[in-house]
């Protein structure tokens, strides 16, 4: 077998451009040869951009995530009491939700084994912002995310040498060769990780919208139904929820000041939007664990975990844990900005209409908070933090975002980009509400 045959297989030619399906032995040639290194990235990343053209059927995506799995270990949560739920997001701007969700739910007396990934395309990925907060580990090994699942109810681990490995290399892979927006793509490198850390059930937050990497409420259905679809057949009850991502999600984006906010919203005090989304899917995550008996039940419980500080505890717990440092964290809190700094004033007078969460999320790319190459580190304090937000009136100057990168030129393409996202009118704007849809039928 060569992987030149495969990658032109899947790619078609001018009369049959739809290309044709891989078999089980083809899909397991690629991955497995990826893994082992005897398949060069270029070839690897051809194939991934036949797949993003010409997708793949139910079944090849079946096997994609199998073969993705099985390149690595499962984790064996056996001798852990349960029930083991976790939630996985497709991707946002500003989307923290997986740090406050994680420790609120653990206190309502369900297990959260999250293995989450790193920044993808224009959007933030929860192992970079917990790598911020200082010395915290996110590549654990089995032994350690068990003891800390069990001490603590969570624990966060990213994909590793052992463990799904495959999606370790696609996914830093398809961040840098626009191949991210597929469908078997996506679902395959959530359900890897999801099936090999063990959780029982999942909850899936679909983004939709400019900020997500499906734009249309049709494409965001046919996504969560592939998620939902594939989980079950692998054996684990799930659901869907289908959120708006038209606009950044909470104020901050970046990687510590997205810690700094999800530490507002465990105090009690984020923004409404970030605060309404955890609940709503920490609400889910309670039902499928078994300890609520419906969702209004499930996001009693949650907000209880927050007003009594349980949670807070919970996430210091395991900041201490995974190996951060509790007491510089606090320190830290609202201080760590990097120094080049700039301010984006409103251009108008008028009423906020639109702020493009897909230009903003390319923002953060250019200020450091994602990589350009695979090889590119992220910049822990870059980034940005809103001080108006859709439907809010401003004036001519007004103040409307305070922004931190980690260099000069990256602060000036930033800047560049942020001004254009903004937009104005004079009439408040029609808003979304955050939950669009949902698929919670079990
Ligand atoms: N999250 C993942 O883990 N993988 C994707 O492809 C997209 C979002």
């Amino acid at each position: 077998m060569r992987a030149v045959d495969i990658i032109m297989k899947k790619r078609g030619n001018p009369s049959s451009p739809q290309g044709e399906s891989l078999s089980r032995e083809e899909i397991e040639f690629l991955v497995n040869g990826y893994v082992r290194g005897d398949i060069p990235d270029y070839q690897v990343s051809s194939w991934l951009m036949a797949v993003y053209f010409n997708g793949m059927s139910f079944a090849e995506t079946g096997i994609l995530t199998d073969c993705m799995l099985n390149s690595g270990e499962r984790i064996d949560l056996s001798g852990i009491t349960g029930p083991f739920v976790d939630k996985h997001s497709t991707g946002g701007v500003g989307d923290k939700i997986s740090l406050p969700i994680a420790p609120i739910v653990a206190a309502c007396g369900v297990r959260v084994p999250m293995m989450s990934g790193r920044a993808l395309g224009h959007t933030g990925g929860t192992l970079d912002k917990l790598e911020s907060i200082s010395g915290y580990r996110t590549s654990l090994s089995v032994p350690e995310f068990r003891t800390f699942l069990e001490k603590t109810g969570f624990a966060m681990t990213g994909q590793t040498k052992e463990i799904v490995p495959a999606d370790r290399l696609l996914y830093a892979m398809r961040d840098v060769t626009g191949t991210v927006e597929s469908i078997p793509l996506i679902t395959a490198s959530i359900l890897s990780k999801k099936v090999a850390e063990g959780s029982d059930s999942l909850v899936f937050d679909v983004k939709c919208g400019s900020g997500a990497f499906m734009k249309s409420l049709p494409d965001a259905q046919l996504l969560a139904e592939s998620l939902v679809g594939t989980a079950r057949e692998m054996g684990k009850k799930a659901i869907a929820l289908i959120t708006n991502m038209n606009e950044p999600l909470g104020n901050a984006v970046g990687n510590f000041l997205e810690i700094e906010e999800s530490m507002d919203v465990l105090d009690g005090h984020g923004p409404k939007d970030v605060t309404e989304l955890t609940l709503a899917l920490g609400a889910w995550m309670t039902v499928l664990g078994g300890k609520a008996a419906n969702f209004d039940e499930g996001m009693e419980q949650c907000q209880a975990a927050v007003q009594s500080g349980r949670a807070m505890e919970l996430f210091m717990e395991n900041v201490a844990l995974q190996g951060g440092d509790v007491e510089k964290l606090k320190r830290d809190r609202g201080t760590r900005r990097s120094p080049h700094h700039t301010e984006i004033r409103a251009t108008q007078s008028g009423v906020i209409t639109k702020i493009e969460a897909f230009t903003v999320g390319l923002a953060g790319v250019h200020l450091g908070v994602g990589r350009n190459r695979t090889d590119e580190a992220v910049c822990p304090d870059a980034g940005m933090i809103f001080k108006h937000r859709l439907g809010d009136r401003v004036e001519k100057n007004d103040l409307l975002l305070d922004v931190f990168s980690r260099d000069e030129a990256g602060l000036e393409n930033a800047k560049n980009l942020l001004t254009k996202a903004v937009h104005y009118g004079n009439a408040a704007p029609k808003t979304l509400p955050i939950i669009l849809g949902e698929i919670t039928k079990l």
